[in-house]
């Protein structure tokens, strides 16, 4: 009796062992070779395919300006590797377009997050970028009452655990990074000039944009790392982003619902530095063509690197009434306005930029005027939702 059992036991266990084993090979395998395929992925999405070109590490790549930067950079023959955690702060789906947009120009996007410093660390290991993009953020202004958190943890956290891979990095890469017209907060002074004093910050989203000017100074001063950091002024055009005015006001019309225009002091018309995407574009390509180089090595300074800050706009600031009235022309449909005071939510009444800086260092050049650039967002926007056969589609 005894021996029987004994027997069964031997048996079962290395049956169980034998088992294990086949299991333990194949998830092995299969994790070891899709490892392998992976880094290949990454490799040939950051290869150059020119002389003297730069291999790129793209955040927010499935976002706005990041998809666009990265197909720009691509089309010259840079290498371009995205990373992007595809939230849904704003539909993924409209992420996931640009995402395919993107794969058919042969760049490979990492679905990951800027605070996982183990994903960063394997891909400075599979290629080594000479610069680092830095578009990934939380957006947004009012969404802060929301959400506080994940300004924090994207625009501050994420944006530390980024600058130390770039600093522990061999080569260390330079690093352009979006930081936001929303720094110069309440300012009265305009156009707003990077010299400008920005300690009055409307909203949290442009607090944190300050501190990262801030924490990035720090990263220049100790490491060694270059640092450009570009002070965006209201990016709109095809692909954007469906949180900003221009986006829901253009989807409202076209199903007949209200739009709501803040209204500032006094009766004020809010008005903005409309910035049009293919003139940004040309600024981060500038910027990043011009950024000279990190010299650290080995997480020590060896010597000053650069450290700029640009403001990329349009110099000629629009009223929000305007805005709609092309958007009615271009739609062929009125809007349905409904006029209300602006709340204390961290709006600003209005943005101008003095762009000369960026003219003179990096030969920016903005050359789209608003009408023109809404044109083009507008025949974007009827294709990708498919209004042409009149289909509603939300
Ligand atoms: C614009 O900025 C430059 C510095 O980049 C400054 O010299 C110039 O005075 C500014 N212009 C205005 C109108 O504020």
């Amino acid at each position: 009796m005894f021996f029987w059992a004994l027997l069964l036991i031997a048996f079962t266990a290395s049956y169980l062992s034998f088992q294990s084993f086949v299991e333990y090979r194949s998830r092995y395998f299969t994790s070891s070779c899709s490892a392998i395929q992976w880094e290949n992925q990454v490799r040939n999405s950051g290869h150059i395919h020119r002389s003297s070109g730069m291999s790129v590490l793209v955040t927010g790549a499935a976002g706005f300006v990041g998809s666009h930067v990265s197909l720009a950079l691509k089309k010259r023959g840079d290498g371009v590797v995205g990373l992007d955690n595809f939230n849904n702060y704003y539909d993924p789906s409209l992420k996931k377009a640009r995402n395919l947009l993107l794969n058919s120009h042969r760049i490979f996007v990492v679905e990951g997050d800027l605070n996982d410093a183990k994903l960063l660390a394997k891909l400075f290991d599979a290629v080594a970028f000479t610069h680092v993009m830095h578009l990934a953020a939380q957006a947004g202004v009012r969404y802060a009452m929301e959400n506080p958190n994940s300004y924090v943890q994207s625009n501050i956290a994420g944006l530390v655990t980024l600058l130390e891979a770039c600093k522990s990095a061999n080569p260390q890469p330079a690093v352009v990074w979006a930081s936001s017209s929303s720094v110069y907060g309440l300012n009265e002074k305009i156009p707003f000039s990077e010299a400008d004093w920005t300690d009055q910050p409307a909203s949290l989203y442009a607090a944190t944009k300050k501190a990262g000017e801030e924490i990035t100074h720090t990263y220049n001063h100790i490491y060694g790392l270059s640092i450009t950091g570009l002070r965006f002024f209201t990016v709109y055009g095809p692909w954007g982003r469906p949180d900003m005015a221009y986006f829901s006001f253009t989807r409202n019309i076209l199903q007949g619902k209200p739009i709501t225009i803040f209204r500032g002091k006094n009766q004020g018309d809010l008005a903005r530095d409309f910035t049009y995407i293919d003139d940004i574009v040309k600024g981060c390509l500038g910027s990043l063509d011009t950024s000279g180089t990190s010299t650290g090595s080995g997480g020590k300074k060896r010597g000053p690197a650069p450290y700029r800050i640009f403001n990329l706009g349009n110099t000629s600031p629009v009223r929000v009434t305007e805005l709609v009235n092309i958007l009615e022309r271009h739609l062929k449909l009125k809007a349905k306005r409904n006029i209300v005071d602006m709340p204390g939510n961290g709006d600003v009444p209005f943005t101008h930029a003095n762009i000369s800086l960026a003219e003179k260092e990096l030969g920016f050049e903005p050359i789209t005027d608003l009408q023109t650039g809404l044109n083009k967002f507008v025949r974007w926007y009827l294709s990708y939702y498919g209004y042409n056969n009149r289909n509603a589609v939300e």
